[in-house]
C-alpha cells in the first residue's frame, strides 16, 4: 500500500487536461497499482472522491466512496467504493441544487457550487465492462467535481457568487448557521 501526496491548487497538473486511458492498460499490474495507491489516499486523507490529477498522475481515473457514517452524519446516501475509468458524464435534468464544496486540492475552503443534480455516467470498469451508472442528489455534485478534475478544473471555477467563498472555520462559524435557517438541507463534506 501507498499513501500519496495530493497536489494542491497552484500545481500545473490540476490545470491540465487529462489523458485517456487505453484498453491495454485496463486490467494491468501498473494501473493496479495506482489504483490501489489512490484508495489508500482517499482513506487516509478522509475524502469522498479522488481523481488520478491530484496525486499527479495525469489519467481519466477517478473513485468515489461515501462510506456509511459520512453519508449518515450529513443525511445523504452512501456510496460503495467505486473505480471510474475514462468517465463521460451527461446530464439528465439540467435543474441545479448547491452544496457546500470542498476539496483535498484546495485544502482549508469551501465554496458554494450550484450544478445539475440528476446526471448519467458512462465509463470502463476495473474488469474492462463498459458501464453506465445514472446518479441524483448529492451523489450528481460529487461526480461532477470529480469528473472535472479530468478536464483540469475546480470547484472554485463553479462558483458564480465569490462572497460564499470561505475559510472552513469562518464557514463554520457565519455560513452554516446562515445556512441551516435557509435551507434545512445544508450539507457539509
Ligand atoms: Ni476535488
Amino acid at each position: 500500500m501507498a499513501i500519496r501526496r495530493v497536489i494542491r491548487m497552484g500545481h500545473p497538473l490540476l490545470r491540465q487536461p487529462a489523458q485517456a486511458i487505453e484498453p491495454g492498460e485496463i486490467g494491468s499490474e501498473k494501473l493496479g497499482r495506482l489504483i490501489d495507491d489512490m484508495v489508500d489516499t482517499l482513506q487516509d486523507y478522509s475524502g469522498i472522491g479522488l481523481a488520478a490529477p491530484q496525486i499527479a498522475e495525469p489519467v481519466r481515473l477517478a473513485i468515489i466512496e461515501i462510506p456509511d457514517e459520512s453519508a449518515r452524519y450529513d443525511n445523504l446516501e452512501s456510496v460503495p467504493l467505486m473505480v471510474f475509468i475514462n468517465p463521460v458524464i451527461e446530464i439528465i435534468d439540467p435543474a441545479t441544487h448547491g452544496y457546500w464544496e470542498g476539496c483535498l486540492s484546495v485544502p482549508g475552503l469551501r465554496g458554494f457550487v450550484e450544478r445539475p443534480q440528476h446526471v448519467k455516467i458512462s465509463y470502463t470498469s476495473v474488469q474492462g465492462e463498459a458501464l453506465e451508472l445514472e446518479v441524483q442528489g448529492f451523489a450528481a455534485t460529487v461526480f461532477q467535481h470529480e469528473l472535472d478534475h479530468l478536464d483540469g478544473k475546480l470547484f472554485i471555477d463553479r462558483i458564480t457568487d465569490t462572497r460564499l467563498l470561505a475559510f472552513e472555520a469562518e464557514y463554520e462559524r457565519y455560513l452554516l448557521p446562515m445556512e441551516a435557517i435557509h435551507d434545512s438541507e445544508g450539507v457539509r463534506h
